[in-house]
Order: structure tokens, then sequence, then C-alpha cells
């Protein structure tokens, strides 16, 4: 048969979305000047993201009994190495407290796996049983989620965190390293407060002050203390 007489299409399906990639010999949309057609094969150069999904081709051919079709659909997954995850580190926290430490980077295909590392050390994973933690570890590590939770979080949790993306694609990625000090005495606390407390002591003082200059005190009773 006459390469010519075949009809060779290729489409893509995204859910109900059916858009075509090859039609009529020529590549369609964003595939133009990309892609190129070798017998029936595609090759598609500079893939992204945005090119993992369902392909189907379809492939007519004239024969004696009239047209003969075929049609066969490949799935694309196209990889991406993991970017560098942000994370989230309080800078301080009070001993005994709840406090839960972020990691997460959203460009990986496969989705990231995550591990932290204190003073530089890789933290075990928590040893699960279902949704039961079967260690005596004081945090749980989620390799998934990117989150280390300490439920009471103590003085020897104080370090320097940092958490690794690894999707082995790339090289893992990490990111910056942060600190966290824990304290059994809430010092930003007390600071805050006293900030508070002085800033009130000042206001009040200032509204006496203009009151007075506004004559809300009588004259009399100025007098009286002169
Ligand atoms: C870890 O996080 C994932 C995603 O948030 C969640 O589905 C999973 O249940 C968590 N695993 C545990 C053991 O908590």
């Amino acid at each position: 048969k006459k390469q010519s007489d075949t009809r060779v299409e290729w489409k893509k399906i995204s859910g109900k979305d059916v858009s075509f990639v090859y039609f009529q010999g020529s590549f369609i949309g964003n595939f133009k000047g990309r892609a190129e057609i070798r017998h029936s094969s595609i090759q598609i150069k500079n893939v992204t993201r945005k090119d993992s999904g369902k392909y189907r081709c379809e492939i007519s051919t004239p024969s004696e009994h009239g047209q003969e079709a075929g049609e066969t659909e490949i799935t694309l997954l196209v990889l991406v190495p993991s970017a560098v995850p942000v994370c989230e580190v309080p800078i301080s926290a009070m001993s005994g407290t709840v406090v839960e430490l972020r990691c997460k980077e959203n460009e990986g295909v496969p989705a990231s796996k995550y591990r932290w590392y204190r003073n530089n050390f890789p933290l075990s994973e928590s040893l699960m049983l279902g949704n039961v933690k079967k260690d005596r570890l004081p945090y749980a590590m989620n390799t998934t989620s990117g989150t280390l939770l300490f439920n009471h979080v103590s003085k020897n949790d104080t370090g320097e965190y940092y958490c690794e993306a690894d999707n082995e694609i790339g090289q893992p990625q990490k990111c910056p390293v942060k600190r966290m000090q824990v304290d059994d005495l809430n010092v930003s606390g007390i600071i805050a407060a006293v900030v508070i407390v002085a800033l009130i002591i000042a206001s009040c003082g200032l509204g006496v002050y203009y009151a007075q200059k506004k004559g809300y005190f009588s004259s009399k009773y100025i007098c009286f203390y002169n």
C-alpha cells in the first residue's frame, strides 16, 4: 500500500476534552514546531508537565475490504525534578507546646518525599502501624506531607533545622537552615507583655496630659495642688 493513502491522526485526551495533536499531515497548536512524525510515531521536544496525559493514535488505510482502521492509546507522564522546598520553622517555642515544622515543594513529578535534618543529622522516620505511632521518638515525621510534629516540644529540640525534598528524578533539594529555640519560659512573650504594659502606661500619661491641656480637669483642682 502506498504510505500516502494511510491516514494518521494523533489526539490528546484530557478528561472529556479531545484536541488534535497531529491532523492532516501537520501538528496543531502548541505542538507546531516542536514535534516530529516518524512513520506513525510522534516525537515531542521540550516537554513540560502540561504535556502529561493520554494520547490516542488513529490509523486508517484503504484495503480491498474498504477502510481498515486501528487505534491505540498511550499515557505520557512527564517527570519533573523536585524544586527547592519552602520550610516553615518557628524561631522560638515554649517547651511543652505543640510545634509543627512544614516543608513543601510543588514542582516535582512524581511528588517529592521529605526528610528533616537537625544539626545536619537526618531525623528518623516515624514507625507507624496504621495511624498509630509505634516508636518513642519525641516527634512524628511524615515523609509524604513534609511535616515534623512535636506534641510536647522540649529544650533538647532546639537546633538548626532544614528539610530535603527528593523524588529521585533530579538531585535532592534542601531549604535554607533555620534555627528553632525552645525555652522553658516564653522570653519573647514576657518582653512583649512588658512592652504592652509600658505602652499602656505611656498612653495613660499622654491622656492625662492632653486632658489637662484641654481643661478637663478644673483649674481649681490644679490650683489646689499648686
Ligand atoms: C502523612 O501525610 C499524608 C498527606 O497529608 C496523609 O495522607 C497520611 O495519612 C499521613 N501519614 C500519617 C502516618 O500520618
